[in-house]
């Protein structure tokens, strides 16, 4: 496995690869990553992650600072996991002067983007850089980060990118908790917390399979819940996968979406829900 800092060493390094498959992460990787690295792989060879803690991506007072940054440890993981090259550009390699920014739909400003005004440009400018600097074939993202991932779906649609995008399935710890890289920050007792966000999610999608249908109060039972206990709920939101909007009524194929914080970690979490059509 190669680990490369430099645009123009990664293309040469790629010059023959037509069927390249991508994995973009900013480390401080976790089972959840090494699951997406291994379901790029079985898709095609090489297989590139970048590494890159992308502040574009990270509002005033966010955790860009603190974020972890582990490269050895991750190429470790990396290199374990079949990994080919490791691209970790610094900040002048990826952003050089003037700054210019992806466009997002309004989507962006919704749900997360509420919230976290830019996140979603900035997720998608990096991305987009990336797609140009690897050109990969496949590109794989974890389904934790749905919004993020309908997103992206959008801009390889919208910009004909010859991209097939790859969604890998949540990777929870045995008590549910979505892997993430935040997980870390949380307290002993936060931890012990922390997987009433994924349960209160599905019993959610309970009420939905039960055949109840007024979205916003279930929405609003979810959010008292998870602040009876400690949350500051951010959003709890029942959308339509098609579109990621409140669905329309008849649509079948839904997903409930949430974001909370714990003390000064912010998780979020989405459990999709099929319901059979009446
Ligand atoms: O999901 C992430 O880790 C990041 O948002 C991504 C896609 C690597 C862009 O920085």
């Amino acid at each position: 496995m190669r680990l490369i800092h430099r645009v123009a060493e990664l293309r040469a390094a790629l010059a023959d690869a037509e069927d390249t498959a991508f994995v973009p992460t900013m480390g401080n990787l976790h089972r959840g990553h090494v699951a997406l690295v291994e379901q790029a792989r079985q898709a095609g060879r090489p297989v590139v992650a970048s590494i890159f803690v992308n502040p574009l991506q990270f509002g005033a007072g966010e955790d860009f600072e603190r974020y972890p940054r582990t490269l050895a440890a991750d190429c470790e993981k990396l290199a374990a996991t079949g990994a080919d090259i490791v691209f970790a550009p610094d900040l002048a390699e990826m952003y050089p002067e003037p700054q210019t920014y992806q466009v997002v739909p309004p989507l962006a400003d919704e749900l997360c983007g509420a919230q976290r005004p830019g996140h979603f440009q900035g997720v998608a400018t990096v991305v987009l850089k990336l797609f140009n600097m690897v050109r990969p074939r496949y590109a794989a993202f974890g389904k934790k980060d749905y919004q993020q991932l309908f997103i992206l779906k959008g801009l390889v649609r919208q910009f004909n990118l010859p991209i097939e995008v790859l969604a890998g399935e949540t990777i929870r710890d045995e008590d549910g908790l979505a892997l993430s890289s935040r997980n870390g920050y949380l307290s002993p007792a936060e931890r012990a917390e922390a997987p009433r966000l994924y349960a209160t999610l599905r019993a959610v999608a309970a009420e939905l399979a039960a055949g109840r249908r007024d979205l916003a109060a279930i929405e609003a039972e979810a959010a008292a819940e998870l602040g009876r206990h400690g949350w500051a709920v951010d959003y709890v939101s029942v959308r339509s996968q098609a579109t990621l909007l409140p669905p329309q009524p008849g649509e079948t194929a839904l997903v409930a979406l949430a974001a909370a914080r714990l003390g000064s970690t912010r998780l979020i979490d989405n459990v999709e829900v099929g319901l059979n059509p009446v």
